[in-house]
């Protein structure tokens, strides 16, 4: 996300290490294993292996997810073929404002972030409303492993394998009333923990929000690893919201609240530029951001000097699972 000091071409990534061979191996095995249909003990094992505990750079990584079960079924579409981006570029250039508005803040900042006890509230128009704790939630559903392009309004991407379920097992289970249109995001902001919250850039709490049927779209996941592991605090531990034909920022990081609502919530980015950041935030190559082209993205990791920009694909490359949830509508205006 940008604010209005121009911050692109300041914040280039630190050249990814190359990924150590016994992990790249492992990461490839994990992958054919999954292809062939056993993911879930596969995933399990791989993630407890002592050789993944750390990635070569000395990332420390936040280890196994405990309550991980198995990865039974795999959305179609849900998948890209692409490369994964390494886990130290994933995991140290973030955008996560409470910790700093520099990419190498969060990984920096966020170890004092608490993610234990944690719970989500789930209220307004809901007939199961309440205070669903962590435990419960990573329970409420198989996770599967699910590997998403992420494309950021900044103009770079990345390839990043998510650990949840589709949210709407969520929705499902507390079971909206008929007059909630939207859904929104709250997440945390502890003044006491997170040294940003307070600053001036954005208004605190970040929130984010869906129209109901995205919300209910299977692509759309709650998130609680990343890499067969625990999410790394500095990526919106211990549980995010992933909608991968959006911008990045729609991905509401380290969630304490999801409400259901009639009218379009207000988001945080809306608030702060709404002529920049509007509430639907799709991937759209065709309409420029006012401050720049949307037409074309610099994947993290293939940042030499020569290596070409990829162009930026309609809904992220999601247009067949996502498209019809936009038709008639006109997407310049609907930003
Ligand atoms: N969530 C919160 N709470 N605060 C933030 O600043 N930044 C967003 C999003 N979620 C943000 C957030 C932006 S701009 C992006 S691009 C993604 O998180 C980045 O996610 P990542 O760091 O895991 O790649």
């Amino acid at each position: 996300m940008l604010i209005k000091t121009d911050r692109q071409g300041v914040n280039h990534p630190v050249p990814s290490e190359i990924t150590g061979k016994g992990v790249y191996e492992n990461r490839r095995t994990l992958m054919k294993l999954m292809a062939g249909g056993v993911a879930g003990a596969a995933l399990a094992s791989w993630a407890s292996r002592e050789a993944l505990a750390q990635t070569p750079g000395n990332v420390t990584r936040p280890g196994k997810l405990a309550a991980l079960t198995s990865t039974p079924s795999r959305l179609a579409g849900a998948l890209t073929m692409d490369k994964l981006t390494d886990y130290k570029d994933a995991s140290t250039y973030n955008n996560f404002y409470e910790f700093g508005t520099d990419k190498a803040d969060p990984a920096q900042n966020a170890h004092t972030l608490k993610t234990s006890p944690w719970s989500v509230e789930i209220e307004g128009l809901v007939k199961k409303p309440g205070k669903y704790a962590l435990e419960d939630l990573l329970k409420l559903s198989a996770q599967e492993e699910r590997i998403y392009r992420m494309r950021c309004v900044e103009g770079w991407s990345m390839v990043i394998p998510w650990v949840g379920y589709s949210l709407s097992e969520l929705i499902k289970k507390v079971e909206p009333m008929p007059g909630a249109k939207y859904v929104e995001f709250v997440t945390l902001a502890d003044p006491k923990t997170m040294p940003f919250v307070g600053s001036r850039v954005l208004e605190w709490p970040y929130v984010e929000g869906l129209r109901m049927d995205e919300a209910m779209n299977p692509l759309t996941m709650l998130t609680f690893g990343m890499y067969g592991e625990v999410l790394p605090k500095q990526n919106g531990a211990p549980v995010r919201l992933v909608v991968p034909w959006k911008y990045g920022f729609k991905n509401a990081k380290s969630l304490v609240k999801i409400r259901f609502t009639d009218k379009q919530p207000a988001t945080a980015w809306n608030k702060a530029a709404a002529n920049e950041y509007g509430f639907y935030s799709n991937v759209n190559p065709n309409v420029d951001h006012p401050r720049w082209s949307q037409a074309t993205e610099r994947r993290i990791g293939e940042d030499g000097l020569f290596a070409k920009k990829r162009k930026t694909l309609m809904f992220n490359g999601y247009e067949a699972q996502v498209g019809q949830l936009y038709t008639g509508m006109d997407l310049k205006q609907f930003i």
